[in-house]
């Protein structure tokens, strides 16, 4: 079985690229942030934990991080294979989540780095906005929904994320900077990083990555 990693500064579009690939394979989307925010919803002990950090753009400790990984990886069939969306984040993660594949006998084929200049993520994260009910992602004038405020897919609520606020995603790009930017010489050294324009449309992104997959995208 096999793995692949999304790795990317917030706002590079990692979950939004991940939802495409997902629905054209058979790889499992695994976001750390999703399963986190879902558990700060549902008032989980994880959560309540883990939502100040979030709030303030601070990375979860690894233990967390990587006991509720581990926790998916054990629950999983034998033969699933995932593709992971804000993990690893810290180089600790990146050796703990080589010792869980090896476990599950499973190959990490590729870490695809989403490449996207600084003044853009910005942009991207200010005009984000999410299903309260689904967890659509849209963007304000990128990926408008066709009703302001109103979800396409479930019409449901649209939010902001409070992490969106513009001083604490210049506190996210800061710590990515310092604390996740290493893993790309980690897997670089390894030659499994493989760099993709992360500025252009989802689609082209997403097709970008198939063709390293050796498959062919199905534009939506
Ligand atoms: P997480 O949810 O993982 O946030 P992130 O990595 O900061 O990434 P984002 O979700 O902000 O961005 P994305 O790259 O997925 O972009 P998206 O596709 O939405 O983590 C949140 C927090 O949880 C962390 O700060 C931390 O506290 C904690 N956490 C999570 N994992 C952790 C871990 N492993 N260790 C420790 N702590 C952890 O796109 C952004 C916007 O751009 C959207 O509006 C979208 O519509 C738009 N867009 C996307 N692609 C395009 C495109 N090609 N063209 C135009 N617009 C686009």
């Amino acid at each position: 079985m096999e793995a692949i990693v999304l790795l990317g500064a917030p706002g590079a579009g990692k979950g939004t690229v991940a939802g495409l690939i997902e629905e054209q394979t058979s790889f499992s989307h695994v976001s750390t942030g999703d399963i986190l925010r879902a558990a700060v919803k549902e008032g989980h002990p994880l959560g309540c934990k883990a939502r100040k950090d979030m709030e303030a753009g601070q990375l979860v400790s690894d233990d967390v991080i990587v006991g509720l990984v581990n926790e998916l990886l054990d629950a999983g069939p034998p033969d699933a294979c995932y593709m992971f969306d804000g993990f690893p984040r810290t180089l600790e993660q990146a050796r703990k989540l080589d010792e869980a594949l090896a476990r599950k006998a499973t190959q990490l084929r590729s870490v695809f780095l989403l490449e996207v200049p600084r003044e853009l993520v910005v942009a991207r994260l200010g005009g984000r906005r999410i299903c309260r009910d689904c967890g659509a992602v849209y963007h304000v004038s990128n990926i408008p929904p066709q009703v302001e405020g109103v979800c396409d897919d479930c019409g449901g609520e649209l939010y902001q994320r409070p992490d969106d606020a513009e001083a604490t995603v210049l506190n996210r790009l800061a710590v990515f900077k310092e604390q996740t930017a290493v893993l790309i010489k980690y897997y670089e050294s390894r030659g499994v990083l493989v760099r993709v324009d992360g500025a252009c449309s989802r689609d082209e992104t997403a097709a970008e990555i198939m063709a390293s997959l050796g498959r062919t995208f199905q534009a939506q």
